[in-house]
């Protein structure tokens, strides 16, 4: 089931998620109520603080290219980086809790992370690119962090200001 996902300035955004200890139904259910979310917005990941749940757990599909059959989704529970590259990338990033709002964001080239699917099972992959900055980006959500805290204040206020009134408007129509 589609949940509705939070938008900036909620406090469960800022909230950092706690550990999960036992993979219950509950946290099945979740899972792929995040996977459909993520696919309705649609996005290419989406943490657990994004839907209410101050949890870890995220999911993700970097190569998803709005095609049924390219579905390919990832579930990271409990994810952490191992290692980060000492090479730098730039990427346009975005957020679906800050809606239509994107920023050059500078991470790692390349992380390893480690993380466990849904069967308890302890993963462990390297990414770089796209899906590196992807994996940071939804492990700073679980800590209460957004891409937003990487630009400048000035930045930083002006992007909050247009969510903001961009959110009154729609609350009009
Ligand atoms: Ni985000």
């Amino acid at each position: 089931m589609k949940r509705p996902i939070i938008i900036v300035p909620d406090p469960i955004l800022r909230t950092i998620a706690t550990p999960i200890e036992h993979i219950t139904p509950a946290i099945q259910t979740l899972a792929q109520d995040m996977i459909e979310t993520m696919y309705d917005a649609p996005g290419i990941g989406l943490a657990a603080n994004q839907v209410n749940i101050a949890q870890r757990i995220v999911v993700m599909d970097v190569h998803y290219r709005d095609d049924q059959a390219t579905r390919n989704p990832i579930v990271m529970i409990n994810p952490h980086l191992t290692w980060t590259s000492e090479e730098l990338s730039e990427w346009d990033e975005g957020c679906l809790s800050i809606p239509q709002q994107y920023a050059v964001v500078t991470r790692p080239k390349s992380v390893r992370v480690a993380y466990q699917d849904l069967n308890g099972q302890t993963q462990e992959r390297l990414v770089e690119d796209l899906e590196s900055h992807c994996v940071q980006h939804e492990i700073d959500h679980l800590n209460g962090v957004l891409f937003i805290d990487y630009l400048s204040r000035l930045k930083r206020d002006m992007i909050l200001r247009k969510v903001e009134k961009q959110q009154r408007e729609q609350a009009v129509l």
